[in-house]
């Protein structure tokens, strides 16, 4: 059922009907978004007046969080601007109920705000929500140029319209060339996905019980894969990525698409 559950750092995490699945994983769901996401995407340090980071899927925020507390705790006097594309406007009821019991919680506070009021701006900081369906929001960044990309939507296979190829491509249009994407999935047909959409794909770190993530980049920023972890992703049948080529299809057509797909593959 829908609701709150803690994770092994003692951090909460959503669990939602919806997409019958947790928001991050159960080792702990802060240290996901300090593992996988901030410090792996580089962000901390790149010196430049002004930094732009683009965070999919705000959920409970805490991507923006890990951020911004580290951020701040790095002592870089940077302008940080995020903005976070987030298709549900209903998790303040939740996010009231997080705490952490020590100083992420004023941080906290001000970011719950910004979900609540669509921004919000502090020091340094800024953060501004983009709310509908991120297919559609990212058509609107396409002036932006961001430094970082925290891709963190729920499972390929539960939230397929933000793991296709169009989709990326999309998201590669608007990435600095050294700019890195950071996510926790490691599957093929998502590598393939990224690497059709013209970015060099890279592993992420492993956190947890889970797998290692990927690092993808428009530039050569991110560790190489090994050699026959690429070929397979070229050549096995079952590496075909989700298409969505007016990025409007629904998330059974996209599924049902690539199983077709890939059984002509194989035929
Ligand atoms: C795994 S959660 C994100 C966790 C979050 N990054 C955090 O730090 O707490 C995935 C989020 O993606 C949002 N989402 C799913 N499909 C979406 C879509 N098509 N457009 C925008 N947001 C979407 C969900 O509502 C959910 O909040």
């Amino acid at each position: 059922m829908t609701g709150l559950i803690e994770t092994g750092d003692g951090s909460a995490t959503l669990f939602l009907d919806e997409y019958e699945q947790a928001m991050h994983s159960s080792s702990g769901a802060y240290e996901e978004a300090v593992l996988k996401h901030v410090i792996p995407s580089g962000i901390l340090l790149k010196e430049k007046k002004e930094l732009y980071v683009l965070d999919v899927g705000f959920g409970l925020g805490y991507n923006v969080l890990a951020l911004v507390q580290l951020y701040s705790l790095s002592g870089s006097r940077f302008r940080l601007k995020i903005i976070s594309l987030e298709k549900d406007k209903s998790f303040s009821f939740y996010m009231d109920s997080v705490v952490f019991n020590d100083e992420r919680d004023s941080l906290y506070s001000i970011i719950k705000k910004g979900y609540s009021q669509g921004s919000v701006q502090w020091g340094d900081f800024s953060l501004s929500l983009i709310f509908g369906d991120a297919r559609e929001s990212l058509k609107q960044l396409k002036e932006y140029r961001f430094d970082a990309v925290f891709q963190d939507p729920f499972s390929p296979a539960k939230n397929p319209e933000l793991w296709s190829v169009e989709y990326f491509e999309l998201i590669a249009r608007v990435m600095e060339h050294d700019a890195v994407l950071t996510t926790y999935s490691s599957a093929d047909h998502v590598r393939k996905a990224m690497i059709e959409a013209g970015l060099v794909v890279g592993k992420g770190p492993a956190v947890g019980q889970k797998r290692e993530g990927t690092l993808a980049s428009p530039g050569n920023f991110v560790p190489v894969l090994e050699k026959d972890r690429l070929e397979k992703i070229r050549n096995n049948p079952k590496s075909e990525p989700y298409r969505d080529p007016e990025l409007n299809l629904t998330r059974e057509e996209i599924i049902t698409n690539r199983l077709e797909s890939i059984s002509k593959k194989k035929n």
